[in-house]
């Protein structure tokens, strides 16, 4: 038997994805050494409808997020399929939780190197692209600004559960899956 091939065999299995995986919510997608700078950034922008209107259009047009992302948000665009890790479920609340405002500019601007998620800083401006993030957080029925990064972080809404159902104790990461 020819033990010197196994190694190899080894490393490439588990290089490999899972097939049809949507990255881990808890893993951030700004590299390590961009993450601080990334996180306190803060949009200029007011939380006001016709700013949620403005990414609205965005999505569905110009920036064309919906054909990976979905109509919806749910991650389930046309072109979803074909793309490993799958793009971002936007409807998930426990993701929300995990980001600053500041990482999701970052991603939208700069892309998710390595993945189907380019970076859209050639397309959009800056203000443009603030404009996609209320919208997006409205797919998860976030309304209202300031509940993410803003100081308040988690905001009233969010809570932790309250004991309802089976969510019961669930207080830190992890939960709302
Ligand atoms: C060609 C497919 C594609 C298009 C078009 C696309 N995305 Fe993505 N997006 C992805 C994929 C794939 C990921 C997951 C990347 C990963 O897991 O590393 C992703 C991830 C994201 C994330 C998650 C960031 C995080 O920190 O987890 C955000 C936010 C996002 N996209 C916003 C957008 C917006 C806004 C648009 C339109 C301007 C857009 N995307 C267009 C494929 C796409």
């Amino acid at each position: 038997m020819k033990l010197s091939t196994f190694p190899l065999v080894v490393v490439v299995v588990s290089l490999a994805l899972p097939a049809a995986a949507e990255r881990h919510m808890m893993q951030p997608l700004v590299p390590a050494d961009k993450l601080a700078e990334a996180r306190a950034l803060v949009s200029p922008l007011p939380g006001t409808s016709k700013i949620v209107e403005q990414g609205k259009a965005l999505y569905h047009g110009k920036g064309g997020c919906f054909n990976c992302h979905g109509k919806d948000g749910d991650g389930d665009g046309p072109l979803a399929a074909q793309l490993k890790p799958t793009p971002r479920n936007f409807r998930h609340h426990g993701f929300w939780r995990h980001r600053t405002e500041g990482e999701i500019f970052w991603v939208i601007k700069k892309g998710s190197a390595g993945t189907g998620m380019v970076g859209f800083s050639e397309l959009l401006t800056d203000e443009e692209i603030w404009s996609l993030i209320p919208y997006l957080r409205s797919f998860a029925g976030e309304q209202g600004p300031g509940m993410m990064g803003h100081g308040g972080g988690m905001g009233p809404m969010m809570g932790d559960g309250g004991g309802v159902g089976s969510m019961g104790d669930c207080k830190g990461e992890g939960c709302g899956q």
